[in-house]
Order: structure tokens, then sequence, then C-alpha cells
């Protein structure tokens, strides 16, 4: 029986295995990472950091139900010398992606000239679009402003020279994709992750007339199953107006291997796993693996090259 391979390379950094944890799940502590780090995830992605530690906004802040996730966790972490003290100390034996999202344009700076002091990271995954912060209640997603986008990509690429991507929020009009994708070609961009969580969702408890979470008067993120249509087309969309080196990984309602299926049929090079990985665990990755080899090897498919963007549209 011939080998079925699943491993991607995205821009340069070789992935053994397209599916990996999203940021923000599971993946804050060092018993959390060193877990991603020994299962069959095909790279470890950090928490968001900031440069100090932070325990992040009033419990309840997540809360889960049979089609999708809300939370406003607000950013806990470690803070980023952990997380590069982690990487220097474990030296991961597959790409390992520091995810950033710093509280101003300022902080992101901070953030990645330290990160560009460290030599072992594989690439930054600049979060762009972090949607509960409680001290920024008065300022949008950074993703959302494309001129301040446009102009905090021109400074940090003056001094920043490793591999970099962006998370990206939710578009939900082809103008806008095409505005940000527009963008983002003028620079050297690595990968564009889409999609992170969608903003300002609610979700209710009718037997206390209550919401389910409690921070910012219960309004928060989106994530899960429910979110998938959204993170199709935000990744069909930028496959189309993005330059081909640019990959992009895909997130948003990945529970079986059909969803990864998906999201890579649409232009997604790797997918990754939040919401899910949360409920289910580590063995998530070997179970979506095993459903995805499962689908591949049906289709006749051997490597995702085979299929990768090749969405049929009459
Ligand atoms: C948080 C949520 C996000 O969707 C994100 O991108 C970063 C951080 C949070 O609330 O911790």
């Amino acid at each position: 029986m011939k080998k079925i391979d699943i491993s991607s390379n995205i821009n340069g950094i070789k992935l053994t295995s397209c599916i990996m944890n999203a940021s923000g799940v599971l993946c804050c502590t060092e018993k959390e990472l060193s877990e991603i780090m020994m299962s069959s995830s095909g790279a470890v992605v950090t928490k968001s950091c900031t440069m100090i530690p932070r325990e992040g906004n009033l419990e309840p802040r997540y809360f889960k139900w049979n089609m999708g996730s809300i939370n406003s966790m607000g950013l806990p972490n470690l803070g980023i010398d952990f997380y590069l003290n982690f990487l220097e100390k474990k030296k991961p034996k597959k790409p390992f992606f520091l995810s950033i999202s710093g509280l101003s344009i300022e902080e992101n700076y901070q953030l990645i000239r330290k990160a560009n002091l460290s030599p072992n990271i594989n690439a930054i995954e600049l979060n762009l679009s972090c949607p509960n912060l409680i001290e920024k209640k008065d300022q949008g997603l950074l993703g959302y402003d494309f001129y301040k986008t446009s102009d905090f990509l021109d400074n940090l690429f003056k001094f920043y020279k490793k591999p970099l991507g962006v998370k990206l929020p939710p578009y939900f009009e082809d103008f806008h994709i095409k505005k940000m994708a527009f963008i983002l070609n003028q620079f050297p961009i690595c990968f564009v992750t889409c999609i992170n969580s969608l903003p300002n969702g609610l979700f209710i408890d009718i037997n206390h007339e209550t919401t389910v979470i409690h921070p910012k008067k219960g309004f928060g993120g989106i994530g899960g199953s429910i979110i998938k249509p959204f993170a199709l087309a935000n990744i069909r969309k930028f496959y189309i107006y993005l330059r081909k080196d640019i990959s992009i990984i895909g997130c948003g309602g990945i529970c079986s291997g059909k969803d990864v299926f998906e999201h890579i049929l649409c232009g997604a090079s790797a997918v990754q796993v939040g919401t899910q990985f949360f409920q289910e665990g580590i063995q998530v990755f070997d179970r979506l693996k095993k459903e995805f080899i499962s689908i591949l090897r049906k289709k006749n498919y051997f490597s995702i090259e085979n299929f990768k963007g090749q969405l049929n549209v009459i």
C-alpha cells in the first residue's frame, strides 16, 4: 500500500503533519506545551503572549455548547520570557510558532524585537485579532484597521527579518479581504492564519436569564464548528488574492478529518485546532490524522499537494 504523506511546507517551514494546535487552547503552561511537543501535532503554537504575565479575565470566561464555544479569556499568559526560555530549554524537534499579542502597537514592537533575538523560533504568529481585552474596550481589533495594520507592518519589517505570519480576524465582505490581501502582498509575510474567533458573540443561559460567561457583559469570541463556513470563505478568498508564496493556515471549526480536507481544498497548507482540542484533549491530533488519511486513501490522494486549493467551482 502506497504511503500517504500529510506533511506540509509553510513557506520553507517543514511540518511532518499539516494538523497543529491553535493558539489559545491548552498551550499556555510548560506542561501543556510539552504535551503538544510530544504529540502528533505538526507544530507547537504558543498562547499569545505579552511582555508581562497576565492572569486574564475573571471566570467564568469559557463556555462550550454542541455547535461551538464562546470565550473571553483576556490573554492569560506567562509572559514572553517564559515562552522563549521554554524554547531554549526544550528545543522542540518540530516547528515552534511564538504567538504574540501586545496590548498596544508599541508593545508589539517590543515583543517582536525580543523574538528577533531568539535563535530557535521558526516563526512569529502575530495576532492582529485578539477580541477580549478589557483594557482595549474603546479600540478596535488591529486587523479591522487597514491603515494601522499597513503602517505597523511597514515599521516592523524594517528591523524584523525572520519568518512572520499574521493571525487575522474573520472578514465578511469580499472588499475587505481584497484590501487586506493587497496590504499583506506588499510585505515579506510568510503565512496568514485565518480565522480567529468571531468577535462579539453572546450566548444566553435562559434558566438564569444571564450570559454564560461573565467578563465584558458576556460578549466573547465564538469558535468551533459553527464558524467553519466563515473560515472556509476567508481561506478561499485569501487563497485567491494573496501572493502565491504566502501560505495559509486554516483555523476555525476543525472537528474531523473531513474538516481538515475542506480547509485544504479551499487553499490552506495546514490547519489549527482550537475548540475541539479543548474538548477532546491531546489525542485529537491522532484522531484527526487517522480520519484525514482515511479520506485521502479513499480519494486516491497521496499528499496534500494533490488537491490543495483545487476546489471545483461551476
Ligand atoms: C484571546 C482570544 C483570542 O481570540 C485571541 O486571538 C487572543 C487572546 C484571549 O481572550 O485570551
